[in-house]
């Protein structure tokens, strides 16, 4: 089945309405919440009256045709793209008025993982993550070592500090990835097709580790569009297209 047939599995619920109102008695904390939000590329409208809340303890999905605006909508979560249209408070900032100088604070609650890694291909993973330990105002040194022997055994790479990046498969540098993303404890993990550059299977493994860390607790919200991945692991999945983005959900079959 191609990627067309799959796609066809979903069916739109609801197409938010404009008017969605929040429920803001249930029980769990909202840690993402956007209203009537237009994200623009330069000039160019991407996405328009979004709407959306996502809960503590929730695994939400964002898939979409290549182009349709799923990086864009994560670089606003994470303050890349400036809010200029609609509400939007993420894990208690103000997305609206987040100044530059917010920007290190905001990311500090937010655990970021990306399809390309990004490690520093010129240390190993123990000097990697105690970088960015440093740089987010760690100092003590036994703290650090044992927050990194933490979301190493997290990720189930407890032995691998030692090595170089290049030392690793892709599967296992993703890994490092997101045991980076949890070094400071964040309340939200975005991820943007951290399986984009893998093989079917060490994308299944990836996906255990997410899946592990969202039954720990944690909330996380995954861009992409591996159809297989969400069969397999089935949770709510937002769509964007043409320029909107609704919530779907799997056609039972
Ligand atoms: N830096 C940029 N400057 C101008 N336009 C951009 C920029 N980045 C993305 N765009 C445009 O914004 C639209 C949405 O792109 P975006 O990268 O958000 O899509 P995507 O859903 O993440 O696609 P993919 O699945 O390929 O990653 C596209 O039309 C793209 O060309
Ligand atoms: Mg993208």
């Amino acid at each position: 089945m191609g990627l067309k047939g799959l796609n066809a599995d979903f069916k739109t619920i609801m197409p938010i309405p404009q008017s969605y109102s929040f429920n803001r008695n249930s029980m769990s904390a909202t840690v993402l919440e956007l209203k009537d939000v237009s994200i623009f590329q330069k000039e160019n409208l991407v996405l328009n009256d979004v709407c959306l809340e996502v809960k503590e303890g929730e695994f939400v999905y964002l898939i979409g045709k290549t182009g349709s605006g799923k990086s864009s909508f994560m670089k606003t979560l994470y303050g890349d793209l400036p809010l200029k249209q609609g509400e939007g408070t993420i894990v208690d900032f103000d997305l609206k008025t987040l100044k530059e100088k917010d920007i290190p604070y905001l990311r500090r609650k937010l655990g970021i993982v990306f399809q390309d890694f990004k490690l520093l291909p010129d240390r190993t993973i123990q000097k990697n993550l105690q970088f960015v330990l440093k740089a987010t105002g760690w100092k003590e040194q036994s703290k650090m070592d044992e927050q990194i022997a933490d979301v190493l055994d997290k990720v189930g790479m407890k032995t691998k500090g030692f090595k170089f990046p290049h030392e690793l498969s892709g599967g296992e540098q993703q890994r490092i990835a997101i045991a980076r993303a949890l070094l400071n404890d964040p309340e939200l993990i975005l991820a943007d097709e951290p399986t984009g550059n893998l093989d079917p299977q060490t994308s299944v493994e990836v996906m255990k580790v997410l899946q592990d860390i969202n039954k720990s607790g944690r909330t996380i919200l995954m861009a992409t569009h591996d159809y297989a991945l969400i069969l397999k692991y089935p949770s709510k999945t937002l769509k964007c297209d043409g320029n909107k983005v609704f919530e779907v959900v799997q056609r039972a079959v």
